[in-house]
């Protein structure tokens, strides 16, 4: 993917060339198509209930901001995979470097036969990641496998058994990542019994706790030293940005009051990255925009192009405490997801990914923001940071509204817009465009979207 001469106007992303027409466009009278349609039915026939697909279309070709149906209607993107196809679904450098790898070896196992691309990914990750000493990384596959291991690593080091997680947080559907998400229905009912030592502290949500950082670290804090104890803790585990849980971002001196905290404790402190980070925050990491540098971050999602992957990085002391052979996986770190975390990570320098990212949150904030006041407060507010960003909704009494949310997602999808839901309530909407959406396209599915929260809330 090239970036093209830079537009004029009141245009702020920068051109990019894109091989599928970067369009919304519906073509079949009804969603889904027939194709999809058939499509659905196999699957209905023949997968497990659990997996529940949003879009109705099943996807056939994607590029840029765009997904293709299998009969041929063309969706705006506001999902990237939940966060995953920041650089593009196809983008350009992507494929060829998959294509050059996959044509010279499938798969080895990096603790079998060894290659470079595994260490050029873990020299890149301890470069871009906040702190200046030495740090070493591991590869995985999962978001979920990344967390597990930031936890065996912080227990192996300190010698300690607690972990510390935040109200609504959400770290993946693995035994131990279930009893650290906080979300019942879907990700946990009925499949306890959860892992022991994991523990539940308030995070700081703006919105509703009304308390500045350093107040809600204070009451974290409390909660951690007369529950826990800190020489029980091995490590606290925070979403600097939290997902799943509805795109809460933390007020300021939150993040750095905990990470002092568990500095001057000796309890590990893990920033799980994994949706905000690589560039989608408007910073290779969403830790960066108060300078807090953890002991520990959690990345995947973003961080290959669509191949899975994901890693730990972290201070060289604290990764090497467990010993040989005691960290791996048949598959992390494959040779083919490697080279495509190489050259995502090289798009997003090249096209400056996390800049766009920073200009598609100024876009969303200008079309989005007037909401709050047309509805009178029923869209709360718009939060979030870069290309991270989701506005709540409430009723008159200021309840949570799941059914209107459900509503407008359903709404924009019928004209060719895929957004997601979240939050504990379910009563956010979520957008994560990938970053390399074109403004046009960005712009008219902000207007799509804002026409569906005016229609829904007869603003
Ligand atoms: C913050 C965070 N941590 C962990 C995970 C789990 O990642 P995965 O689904 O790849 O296991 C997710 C997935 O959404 C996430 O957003």
């Amino acid at each position: 993917m090239t970036a093209m001469t830079a537009s004029t106007g009141s245009t702020v992303l920068t051109e990019l060339t894109y091989r599928l027409p970067q369009e919304r466009k519906i073509v079949t009278d009804q969603l889904p198509g027939p194709a999809s349609a058939a499509l659905a039915a196999r699957t209905a026939a023949s997968v497990a209930r659990g997996i529940a697909p949003a879009l109705s279309g099943y996807v056939v070709d994607a590029d840029g901001g765009v997904l293709v149906d299998a009969d041929g209607n063309s969706f705006i993107d506001f999902a990237s995979g939940i966060a995953v196809t920041s650089v593009g679904a196809s983008n350009p450098a992507v494929v060829a470097a998959v294509q050059d790898a996959v044509a010279h070896f499938t798969h080895t196992n990096f603790t079998t036969s060894p290659y470079e691309s595994y260490t050029a990914v873990a020299e890149k990750l301890n470069e871009i990641t906040p702190g200046d000493f030495d740090k070493r990384t591991v590869l995985l596959n999962s978001g979920s496998e990344a967390v597990e291991n930031a936890v065996k690593i912080a227990r192996s080091f300190t010698g300690r058994n607690a972990v510390v997680v935040m109200d609504r947080a959400y770290h993946g559907r693995t035994n131990l990542t279930m009893a650290m998400t906080a979300k019942n229905v879907p990700y946990k009912d009925g499949f306890g019994p959860f892992a022991p030592e994991v523990y539940r502290a308030p995070m700081s949500f703006p919105l509703h706790d009304g308390l500045t950082g350093p107040e809600a670290a204070e009451k974290t804090i409390w909660q951690m030293e007369k529950e826990i104890g800190a020489s029980n803790l091995a490590c606290v585990v925070i979403e600097p940005i939290q997902g799943e849980g509805g795109f809460v971002v933390p007020a300021e001196g939150f993040l750095p009051a905990i990470a002092e905290w568990c500095r001057a404790n000796g309890v590990v402190f893990i920033a799980d990255e994994i949706q905000a980070g690589m560039c989608r925050s408007g910073d290779w990491f969403a830790v960066n925009h108060e300078g807090v540098v953890p002991d520990l971050m959690t990345t995947a999602k973003g961080i290959a192009g669509g191949m899975p992957l994901s890693a730990v990085t972290g201070r060289a002391e604290i990764m090497d405490a467990s010993g040989p052979g005691s960290l791996g996986g048949t598959y992390a770190g494959s040779p083919i997801a490697c080279a495509a975390a190489l050259a995502s990570m090289g798009q997003m320098e090249e096209l400056d990914l996390a800049g766009r990212a920073r200009e598609i949150e100024a876009v969303v904030r200008e079309i989005l923001e007037p909401l709050v006041a047309e509805t009178d407060g029923k869209v709360a507010e718009v939060r979030g940071r870069g290309a991270m960003m989701a506005f709540e909704i409430v009723d008159a009494e200021g309840r949570p509204d799941a059914a209107t949310v459900k509503a407008i997602a359903g709404a924009c999808q019928a004209k060719g817009l895929l957004t997601l839901t979240c939050g504990l309530d379910g009563n956010v909407i979520r957008l994560l465009p990938p970053l390399v959406i074109s403004e046009t396209l960005l712009r008219e599915g902000l207007n799509v979207l804002a026409d569906a929260v005016r229609a829904a809330l007869e603003a």
